[in-house]
């Protein structure tokens, strides 16, 4: 039976682990949410690669078939070395991301939001401009989104006058496409769409990558071998906080989740 390991720096990938479910209802499901040393955002490429790494063999090690990079910073710093040193398949949310906006924008004026160090990594201009030279990008870091998002605060004014002030070079650069490049963004859909008008396409990594994940299983012939849908999710901090943000993200309360400690042999 088919068993999927994700992982983020904390919460913020249940917009993924939503994403797979629904695109996948029968999947065996693994989250692994690095809630004790969240956030990855404004950590180095060094520090999130080593965390990366940690937490990636362990999923292995328990079994998964298959590794999701839920977290875009993750997946900005560290894919390659993951794949590299894994032998299942390890799949990022940057080329997905990347890959539906050049498919989207008509104006080819991307813009693309998410932590500091995913916007200063480069790893979604990259691989925009690699599918389409041509197509320019307006990229910059919306750091308050996040705990906004773990606040709850999804529509409340605050958040509106946040989102005008990290969006408004976006409208002014005419962008007709723009990349939620960040676990949490999606679920500030509503808020982004208002700012920037709706005719200005929204692209949500994480759907875009579950897609790609369930497509890969389907090509493999891997769907009918689900059937229980389990999911399990392992938290490096409290399990409680998570239960109570968590619900806020999948909008119904999530059970089997377990504290668990990573990487403090070598650290
Ligand atoms: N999960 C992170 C990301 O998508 C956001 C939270 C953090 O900074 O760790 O980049």
């Amino acid at each position: 039976m088919i068993k999927l390991g994700i992982f983020d720096s904390g919460i913020g990938g249940l917009t993924v682990y939503r994403e797979i479910r629904k695109a996948l209802p029968g999947a065996d499901i693994h989250y692994f949410g690095d809630t004790a040393r969240v956030p990855y955002g404004t950590k180095s490429a060094q520090t999130v690669t080593h965390f990366s790494m940690q937490i990636a063999l362990y999923l292995d090690g328990r079994g998964v078939d298959t590794v999701i990079v839920a977290c875009n910073t993750a997946s900005a710093y560290a894919l390659d070395a993951l794949r590299n040193a894994l032998r299942i398949p390890v799949f990022g949310v940057i080329a997905p991301g990347a890959e539906a906006a050049v498919k989207a924008t008509r104006n080819g004026l991307i813009g693309v939001i998410g932590t500091r160090g995913t916007i200063s990594s480069g790893a979604y201009q990259r691989a925009i401009c690699e599918l389409d030279p041509a197509a320019r990008v307006v990229a910059s870091p919306c750091p308050l989104f996040v705990p906004l998002v773990e606040e709850g605060w999804l529509v409340e004014p605050i958040t509106q006058e946040v989102a005008i002030k990290y969006l408004t070079p976006h409208m002014e650069a005419g962008v007709d496409t723009l990349v939620l490049g960040c676990t949490h963004y999606p679920m500030l859909k509503e808020v982004i769409s208002m700012v920037m008008g709706g005719e200005v396409v929204l692209i949500d990594s994480a759907q875009e990558t579950a897609s790609k994940v369930k497509g890969h299983l389907e090509k493999k012939g891997f769907i009918d071998e689900m059937r229980a849908g389990l999911e399990l999710f392992e938290v490096t901090d409290s399990p409680e906080r998570f239960a109570e943000v968590g619900r806020l993200f999948l909008d119904r309360d999530l059970t089997n989740i377990v504290h668990v400690t990573i990487g403090e042999k070598e650290d």
